[in-house]
């Protein structure tokens, strides 16, 4: 096979790293058969293996390098701050520096807090909804991934039903509810409405097979949210920044109470952030607040530290100065999306919103991806193929299976190479 051929050096070096973690990898979704490629370094649009092998970068690290691998302007802001520090574990200027641009860009975000990780910063979200509504239940979406937090760590994979892990306790404290199905949705919501603290929500599913919610499926659940006296929680750690300079959800006129970020505000440095309403976020100062009234939420060690904080800015700052990126970048998404459709005609699904798109090989009697139930039963096994194909013979990178992000590093002969490699599969 092509690929093992080409890939020696990362067959060996994958093997020790076998012997050392599990299943070899540090993030369950980066192993694929029969082994990853060990990348060595990356720049632009591209990532090169241990082998020599370059790819054009899909992947684009978990789709948090928008402006590509190691653009200019975020590596001299990193370079100049590394040379003063790179941690310092006490309040620093990047890190209000950083919040200027985002509580600016994210009218919510009246109040901030870091994190190091979207994971983390979902966590927080959900022990604040509890706090605020005295509440105990969260409502999540059929496929939603919100990382691996054990508060929200169910009706992740298919068929949404069983447990995702042992070790989770509590687990009939989160319900799930059907993406884009309104009523079903608030059927479910209907059922539990004592006792329901807050409703978590991506705006485009990302991991759950991206695809964008409707406006009305938005509006629909957050009403009935307020309504119930429980929080409306967008989780925007894929959206934020993704696809103009702000977070998704002015666009639909939304208002949500907590918005959770990550990815992209971290310009490729770890972060999470959890942004919402004063009076919400407020429950969190404990200055002057009992035990019980106070939510109690991280940061930690590395939250808000220098490094991750100067490539945040620095992004973001690229960003808003030339709103050109959002416009190149969407259309280029489009382009994809349409000439996909065109070459697969009819077989398949391509789902997506801007820079962000996926193929769902249509299969049994599935004809349209609007939410995960059916992503699912689309021919994984064929994504599977047709990512691995791409990787092996035409040096396009996309993690299998999972969605493909547009950088600002990617041309309009990019798309054209992986709209051929689709064709000639
Ligand atoms: C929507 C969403 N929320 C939360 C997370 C978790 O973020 P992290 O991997 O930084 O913990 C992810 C990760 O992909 C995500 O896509």
């Amino acid at each position: 096979m092509d690929y093992k051929k080409k890939t020696k050096t990362s067959a060996k070096m994958f093997a020790k790293s076998s012997k050392l973690h599990v299943n070899g990898v540090s993030h369950n979704i980066r192993f694929y058969e029969p082994y990853p490629f060990v990348v060595k370094s990356s720049t632009g649009k591209n990532l090169v293996d241990v082998d020599n092998n370059k790819y054009t970068d899909y992947w684009m690290g978990h789709w948090s390098l928008i402006l590509g691998h190691g653009p200019k302007n975020v590596k001299e802001s990193l370079k100049k701050q590394i040379e003063k520090s790179w941690m310092y574990g006490t309040v620093n200027e990047q890190t209000i520096k950083l919040s200027e641009l985002i509580s600016k860009a994210v009218p919510v975000a009246e109040k901030i807090r870091y994190v190091t990780s979207g994971t983390e910063a979902t966590m927080y979200a959900v022990r604040l909804a509890r706090s605020v509504t005295g509440r105990k239940v969260i409502a999540k979406i059929d496929g939603g991934w919100h990382g691996y937090t054990s508060d929200l760590l169910k009706s992740v994979n298919w068929p949404f039903t069983e447990s995702e892990s042992s070790g989770v306790i509590n687990e009939e404290k989160i319900i799930s509810i059907p993406y884009n199905d309104l009523e079903k949705s608030l059927k479910i919501l209907k059922r539990h409405s004592k006792n329901l603290a807050g409703v978590i929500v991506e705006p485009v599913l990302g991991g759950g097979g991206c695809i964008p919610a409707t406006k009305e499926y938005l509006k629909g659940i957050q009403e009935f949210a307020h309504k119930n006296k429980s929080l409306f929680i967008l989780d925007e750690i894929v959206t934020g920044f993704r696809f103009r300079y702000g977070c998704l959800y002015p666009t639909m006129k939304l208002d949500p109470d907590i918005v959770t970020l990550g990815k992209i505000v971290g310009g490729g440095m770890s972060i999470g952030v959890m942004c919402g309403k004063k009076e919400i976020m407020e429950y969190a100062d404990t200055t002057g607040k009992k035990k019980s009234e106070r939510s109690y939420v991280g940061g930690g060690t590395f939250s808000a530290n220098p490094a991750s904080m100067t490539s945040g800015y620095a992004t973001l700052k690229h960003l808003k100065s030339r709103k050109s990126i959002y416009l190149e970048i969407n259309s280029l998404g489009e382009f994809a999306r349409k000439e996909l459709n065109k070459i697969f005609d009819g077989r398949v699904a391509i789902t997506g919103k801007g820079s962000l798109f996926m193929t769902h090989f249509l299969k049994g009697d599935i004809t349209e991806v609007t939410n995960s139930g059916q992503a699912a039963k689309c021919d994984s096994q064929l994504l599977q193929k047709y990512h691995f194909k791409m990787i092996a013979q035409d040096g396009i990178f996309f993690l299998p299976g999972k969605l493909g992000a547009i950088s600002y590093a990617h041309t309009k002969k990019d798309i054209k190479k992986m709209v051929l490699a689709s064709e000639n599969f």
